[in-house]
């Protein structure tokens, strides 16, 4: 499956995707893994696109709703080419067609029932790290602090001139997409982010296939995996490294969790080993399970009244 080692983000040809069956909560499982979860100090969660649906933002590989199948307004050579580098230089229009979608006007989407779980665990004092394949920053609108969140497909909150490196700001991002007025006016269309400086084109700073992932992905994915005591992989198809291999890097015996609608990575029948746990379903209404198990009900209703 291509050099699952490299620091750039890849993805697997679709023919080495095995192919995904929706699947339903075991309760028993979800039991143990509440049970797991309350024994936990140091747990490492790993998120993907699928942490943010139940937000009203589609992922990447669902079948229809998916953004990969809904590209088709672009004409895109292949759906993975709108976060393309050399494709982008040609034509950035479709990336920031998508981005206004994902970054979307103030307010649009807010976290939900998954994203105040992690916020719980580390108020729990038990969350190591939240390693997160999403660009959509909802987690740090929980109140989570920034140290616990590692962004490692990268940010939409800055941006960089290709050609000069000079740096922007999400608010200046937002007023070229039209999400933002200047001067009190909002030009609805989207206007390419130019530089100010050179007039190069100004990239958000998201992680594209083939560039290497931040500095602060290296920094802490060795240790953290080294040191924690449960990895909960939440909503992601575990399709693109070097993220879909950490769960791999733990301690022999650690115990793997995965809540998914779908087996995905070592979480597949065939790989899974004793430690290893799926539950299927919704995100939020497993999170839900658990807080009730793990007594947490009166918190996550809490957290989720001060951010509305
Ligand atoms: P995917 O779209 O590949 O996977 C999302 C997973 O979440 C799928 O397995 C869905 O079945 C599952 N899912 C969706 N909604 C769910 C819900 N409410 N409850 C439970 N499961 C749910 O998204 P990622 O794995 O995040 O990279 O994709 C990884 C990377 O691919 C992205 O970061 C992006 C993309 O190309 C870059 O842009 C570099």
């Amino acid at each position: 499956m291509g050099n699952t080692s490299s620091g750039k983000v890849f993805t697997p040809t679709i023919e080495e995707i095995i192919e995904k069956i929706e699947e339903p909560r075991d309760v028993d499982c979800l039991e143990k893994v509440a049970k797991i979860i309350a024994q936990s100090n140091h747990i490492v969660v790993i998120t993907g696109a699928g942490l943010s649906t139940e937000s009203g933002i589609s992922d990447f590989r669902t079948k229809s709703s998916g953004l990969y199948d809904n590209l088709q307004k672009f004409n895109l050579p292949n759906p993975t080419a709108i976060f393309d580098l050399d494709f982008f230089k040609q034509d950035p229009y479709p990336f920031y067609a998508l981005a206004k979608e994902l970054i979307g006007k103030e307010g649009q989407y807010l976290p939900n029932t998954g994203h105040y779980f992690i916020r719980l665990l580390e108020q729990h004092g038990k969350l190591l790290r939240n390693f997160t394949q999403n660009i959509d920053g909802l987690e740090f609108k929980t109140g989570i602090d920034r140290s616990k969140v590692v962004q490692c497909h990268g940010t939409f909150e800055t941006a960089t001139c290709l050609n000069c490196s000079t740096k922007y700001s999400l608010d200046f991002m937002k007023q070229c997409l039209g999400l933002l007025s200047i001067n009190g006016s909002t030009k609805e269309e989207i206007q390419i982010p130019k530089c100010n400086k050179c007039d190069g084109i100004v990239k958000s700073d998201v992680v594209f296939f083939g560039e290497d992932l931040p500095e602060s992905y290296f920094q802490h994915s060795k240790s953290d995996l080294q040191q924690c005591d449960c990895i909960l992989v939440m909503g992601t198809s575990l399709a693109v490294y070097p993220v879909a291999s950490l769960p791999n890097k733990s301690a022999k015996g650690t115990p793997k969790v995965m809540l998914n609608r779908e087996r995905g990575g070592v979480f597949t029948k065939e790989r899974m080993d004793e430690n290893d746990y799926f539950v299927g379903g919704n995100i939020g209404e497993s999170c839900l399970l658990l807080c009730e198990k793990l007594g947490w009900e009166k918190e996550l209703h809490q957290l989720q009244q001060k951010n509305t």
